[in-house]
């Protein structure tokens, strides 16, 4: 069943664009799913849009395994990956041991953020039969060493580094590559020479397809909503507006 999904993935390429969100609970996971989403994530991005956290590199494990279990239980028919969350994947033996637990919780599919810094790490996950989604660009669980949220490729270097981990994670047995703010010419490159999908956020029109942060789609993030979602749906003002009409119904009630 599993294999059957990232089968599905896998030959999307080239012949069907992927949309892709994230799901962080049972509830979202099933309205999410009902869509016919070939892919969910419970993301890190969770630190930030549930938890209230100042960016993702606070998430723990436990953490990713509660949110996990939740969107597990929802029983979606996309394939379910889960984010390995920062110092889950630190060497070979504890990022099998951490995938291990997220796939324990009801994951079917994890990522990890990296390419080549990394690959002994993916290389002992995909040894154990757990699929895996790269994770290229812009690393979220970075922006503290790189001090921001910055695009990536657009310098040769930077060019040349990406395009070497794609075609690395590509040869390792990865099912996909998130390419986080990448530049859209490079991304565009990558998703030309590498094998499998490749699945953009913030990095151009043509990525084989595009993840977003729900909560970023929906408008109920906390904070701002980034440039690349093209149209929020602002879904924080209307949940306002039920709420002050109801108060306004308690406090005021209607006695006829
Ligand atoms: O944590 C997350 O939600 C992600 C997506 C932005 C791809 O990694």
């Amino acid at each position: 069943m599993t294999a059957d999904k990232v089968t599905r993935i896998r030959n999307m390429k080239g012949r069907e664009r992927i949309a892709a969100l994230t799901a962080y609970d049972f509830a979202l996971a099933k309205m999410l799913d009902d869509a016919g989403l070939p892919l969910l994530l419970v993301g890190d991005s969770l630190g930030m849009v549930v938890l209230g956290y100042p960016n993702t590199t606070f998430v723990t494990m436990a953490e990713m395994e509660h949110h996990v279990r939740a969107v597990a239980r929802a029983k979606p028919r996309a394939l379910l990956a889960a984010d390995m969350p920062r110092g889950s994947c630190e060497t070979p033996a504890n990022a099998v041991e951490n995938a291990r637990r997220l796939i324990a919780a009801g994951a079917e599919a994890v990522k990890t953020e990296g390419g080549r810094n990394i690959l002994p790490q993916i290389q002992a996950i995909l040894a154990e039969g757990i699929p895996l989604l790269g994770h290229l660009g812009m690393l979220p669980q970075n922006v503290i060493v790189e001090g921001g949220y910055h695009v990536k490729g657009k310098n040769e270097e930077e060019r040349l580094a990406l395009m070497a981990d794609a075609l690395a994670l590509a040869q390792a047995g990865a099912f996909g590559i998130v390419l986080e703010l990448v530049s859209a010419a490079v991304a565009r490159e990558i998703t030309g020479k590498v094998s499998i999908p490749t699945i953009g956020i913030g990095s151009g029109p043509d990525c084989d397809g595009e993840i977003l942060v729900t909560t970023d789609l929906l408008g109920t993030s906390p904070g701002f909503i980034p440039k690349h979602v093209k149209k929020s749906w602002h879904l924080a003002e209307q949940i306002h507006a039920a709420v002050v009409e109801w108060k306004e119904g308690v406090v005021h009630p209607h006695r006829p």
